[in-house]
């Protein structure tokens, strides 16, 4: 009797413990969903991280053979082997040294040791490879010391639902946050470090947002904002409370920067005879307003049809060139948006080009286009901003001197931004001198 009832507990307890683990799975698998929405970094280091790290590890040694990034051993070794061994397999090429995989709070990182012989070009070509392979949304690979490089790998794209909070109050001077970076950090625009930026990016691909984004940030600031805007003023009048200036036509554009240019001369002589080399050398008190122009679709500040438009083109062109040239010491800041800037707009963009040292490239509709606004960067930025799709609009690459960043800007729409230039509007300092009427 007693040794029934025994038998009877051992064989229902282990039934038990089934039925406890199908509850937990399927509480797991009904309630999983929600959870990694509310909680996607505790998600992914308990659930997502182990199964990726595993796979790994499992195919670190054939990705690298695949990728053409083993190398094998000696040749007179395999002969020796394969005499001594009596046709055992020839010993496995060597494979690049893997350190610990990390978890980072959407992703892994991963330090590999070179092999004689590699460059972290080799591996830059594979990442693709690898990110198909992991099974992760994209993988970066950076040179971390001579001998090392840098393996980065994003679960799923940070920037699709970036979580970095939209800049409040006034901030630094001149410094805005308009969006996310890919690192989870937040993206700012520092005119005082990088004065000048060429914005470009299909139609609908998110330039506007950009502006809007910078116009909201620098708004409650005391900067001048001047706008040129020759597609009728259709996209820059929303902020027209908060303008000190603003042109909507070409000609208007063109007597516009001619008034820029003096006063960035004015400035400079300021400058000279207070025997300072840029206005922030100068007090508080006789220190001018720092001035933000801003170009929205520059190809309408070029394109010409007849003689007497060319003329305006290029005394526009040479306008903005020179403050490009003058302007950062002085106070003077560009940001310049357009779906190309091609040579094709004439002689002037590509002198301009060169000027505009920030770079942000969104989708664009042809190669060529993003391979201007980025330079000769790596080919791995040009694919990643070729690969932005419609439906990430405000997604872009950014360039610097230094490498590259993919980012996503924040959401701020026309209502939001022109609510912003109205809020602000007894903030727009009255500069006299930008006034230019019609003669
Ligand atoms: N950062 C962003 N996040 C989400 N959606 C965006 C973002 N930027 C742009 N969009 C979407 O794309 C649309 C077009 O953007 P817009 O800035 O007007 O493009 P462009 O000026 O390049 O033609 C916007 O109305 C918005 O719906
Ligand atoms: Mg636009």
């Amino acid at each position: 009797m007693k040794l029934a009832s025994a038998t009877s507990a051992g064989a229902t307890w282990p039934s038990w413990v089934l039925v406890a683990a199908a509850v937990l799975v399927s509480g797991l698998l009904l309630a999983g969903p929600a959870l990694r929405r509310r909680y996607p970094v505790a998600w992914w280091l308990l659930c997502g991280f182990p199964a990726v790290a595993f796979r790994v590890v499992q195919t670190w040694r054939p990705l690298m053979a695949g990728c053409g990034l083993a190398v094998s051993r000696r040749p007179a070794l395999t002969v020796v082997s394969g005499l001594v061994g009596k046709g055992a397999p020839p010993p496995q090429p060597r494979v690049p040294r893997r350190g610990l995989i990390r978890p980072t709070s959407s992703g892994f990182v991963l330090l590999v040791r070179l092999l004689p012989g590699q460059v972290p070009e080799h591996f830059v070509k594979a990442a693709p490879a690898m990110a198909e392979n992991w099974q992760v949304h994209s993988v970066r690979v950076t040179s971390w010391k001579p001998g090392v490089v840098r393996i980065v790998a994003s679960a799923a794209d940070p920037l699709a639902d970036p979580r970095v909070p939209k800049q409040r109050g006034p901030g630094h001077l001149l410094r805005v946050t308009v969006g996310a970076l890919e690192t989870g950090a937040a993206w700012v625009v520092d005119l005082r470090r990088v004065p000048h930026w060429l914005i470009v990016g299909a139609t609908r691909s998110g330039k506007s947002t950009l502006i809007n984004a910078l116009v909201a940030g620098l708004a409650p600031q005391p900067v001048a904002l001047v706008g040129i805007d020759c597609k009728g003023g259709m996209e820059l009048s929303l902020y027209e409370p908060r303008l000190s200036a603003l042109a909507t036509n070409r000609e208007q554009a063109v007597r516009l920067l001619a008034a820029l240019v003096d006063l960035t001369l004015d400035r400079m002589t300021l400058c000279r005879a207070a025997r300072v080399r840029n206005i922030w050398g100068l007090s508080g008190k006789e220190r001018p307003v720092p001035v933000v122009v801003i170009v929205d679709e520059i190809a309408e500040l070029f394109l010409v049809a007849s003689r007497n438009e060319k003329d305006e083109a290029h005394a526009a062109g040479t306008a903005l060139i020179r403050l490009a040239q003058l302007g950062a010491s002085l106070g003077v800041f560009l940001v310049v948006a357009g779906q190309r800037v091609g040579s094709d707009l004439g002689p002037g963009v590509t002198a301009l080009r060169a000027q505009l040292g920030g770079r942000v490239c969104h989708r664009v509709a042809d190669p060529g286009t993003a391979e201007m606004a980025l330079g000769d960067l790596n080919p791995d930025a040009l694919k990643a901003a070729q690969a932005i799709t419609p439906e990430q609009a405000g997604t872009a690459v950014l360039a610097s001197g230094d490498g590259w960043e993919r980012a996503r800007s924040h959401l701020i729409t026309e209502a939001e931004a022109e609510a912003v230039a109205a809020e602000y509007a007894h903030l727009t300092p009255v500069l006299s001198e930008l006034h230019v009427e019609a003669p």
